[in-house]
């Protein structure tokens, strides 16, 4: 097991400055997988830091996939495309912390000639993948878990189209499909119950794969081949949101962020601040394969409170446990309803939110699926945890950031998973 650390959050005075983030852990994860399975190389620039994307990028070349990092360039990889055909990989693919990692190429192998097994740590283990193993087998894939939870053993077959009304809203499962169906014999058509980020559509189609979209719906047609791609990752807005939640909670913070990730299915982050009081302008907005990337130029102001539901709670999903960190500090607070999907993430968001807040001696209401969070709070300095979970080492080292007193993070290295540098970054930015 990896050794833990702890950081120690001192509070601040203010946020100033500019910074440009890793690539989005989303796009990474398909850009990778897609470029496994292209014809031909593909170049991704800024591709992620984060272990998650790494683990993906293990698990290729596992499956035969080559790949190297290119020198003297910052984070970018030369992916060798193997075409639709993967090779058999001789040990059990580590997926890591990685529920992206495991959903998504589990669609990939659905379609394979061999058989193969995918393992993940502790909390990989406990997530659920019926969710995925469901509609695959409905394709025709054999799939063998514990109890629907890792590790999985594919099977891979001759895939048929499926039609297919997803239950839960998840990318992840629509994206495993979406690549199944690259495979199958006709024309897959998913539904999704709410319309949730389209990174595995926008990087289909830059891969050269034809697909047809209408509102919740997608349908794409077996037996394409995809080409390699040239592009540079947009910095990941899920990263930046802990920025942008530590520059609203100081009136005179002032902070740009270059090159971010606009896609209007994962940028209502911006919408919720900017409605709660933060001053958010975008410059040099521009479309990259399909990626909507701009500058923000963010002034801090007073903070009103927010109701989080429904769909919200959807688009919102990775951002709710920095927005629910910094809830008491608001004037109304902060409610979230709708997301029982947070209990089952790398943690069970919910409670380790509810656990974190109360140890700064906040109040906090928590519900099966979500939280009601009162604003006008002072919080006080305390020993908190990660319980594992990159989201909430972040998200609660930026609530210490207005306690009185310092905080304690333990296991503040698994901030690794999504954003290595993370604390490092954030040094930079705060004026004490
Ligand atoms: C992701 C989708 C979301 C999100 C995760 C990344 C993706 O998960 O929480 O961090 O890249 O598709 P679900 O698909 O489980 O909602």
């Amino acid at each position: 097991m990896k050794s833990e650390t702890q950081v120690i959050v001192r509070p601040a005075r203010n946020l100033r400055g500019s910074v440009s983030l890793p690539g989005d852990k989303s796009i990474s994860h398909r850009y990778a997988m897609l470029a496994g399975i292209a014809d031909g190389p593909s170049r991704l620039e800024n591709y992620s830091t984060g272990a998650d994307c790494t683990s993906t990028l293990g698990c290729l070349r596992s499956l035969g996939i080559k790949w190297e990092r290119v020198e003297n360039a910052e984070n970018a990889i030369a992916v060798q495309g193997s075409g639709l055909a993967l090779a058999a990989p001789s040990e059990p693919l580590d997926c890591g912390n990685s529920g992206s990692t495991m959903r998504m190429l589990s669609g990939i192998l659905a379609g394979q000639k061999f058989a193969s097994q995918m393992t993940g740590d502790e909390s990989l283990s406990r997530r659920p993948m019926q969710r995925v193993i469901a509609p695959l087998t409905a394709m025709g894939a054999q799939i063998a878990s514990e109890n629907g939870r890792p590790p999985l053993r594919i099977t891979g077959a001759d895939l048929e189209a499926i039609d297919y009304e997803m239950p839960v809203a998840s990318a992840q499962v629509k994206t495993c499909l979406l690549f199944a169906a690259l495979f199958a014999d006709g024309e897959t058509r998913i539904v999704e119950p709410l319309r949730t980020r389209d990174h595995g559509e926008v990087a289909l189609t830059s891969f050269g794969a034809h697909l047809d979209r209408h509102k919740n719906e997608v349908r794409l047609r077996g037996g394409q081949r995809l080409r390699g791609l040239e592009a540079r990752v947009p910095g990941d807005i899920s990263s930046a949101a802990f920025f942008l939640c530590a520059a609203a909670l100081f009136p005179n913070s002032q902070l740009t962020v270059t090159s971010l990730l606009m896609n209007p299915t994962r940028a209502r982050l911006l919408d919720i601040l900017m409605q709660m009081g933060l001053r958010i302008s975008v410059t040099q907005l521009e479309e990259t394969h399909g990626e909507l990337v701009g500058t923000l130029q963010v002034q801090g102001g007073k903070l009103k409170g927010a109701l989080i539901a429904g769909a919200d709670s959807a688009a919102l999903i990775d951002e709710i446990p920095v927005l629910a960190a910094i809830a008491p500090y608001t004037e109304q607070g902060i409610e979230v309803r709708d997301a029982k999907e947070l209990r089952v993430k790398e943690s069970d968001r919910i409670a380790a939110i509810a656990a974190n807040l109360r140890a700064l001696g906040a109040q906090v209401e928590e519900k099966e699926d979500g939280l009601k969070i009162p604003g006008g709070q002072t919080l006080r300095g305390a020993e908190l945890e990660s319980f594992g979970d990159h989201r909430i080492a972040m998200a609660f080292s930026i609530a210490a950031l207005r306690a009185q007193g310092e905080t304690l993070m333990r296991g503040s290295e698994c901030a690794a998973i999504s954003y290595p540098k993370f604390f490092d970054t954030l040094e930079g930015l705060v004026e004490r």
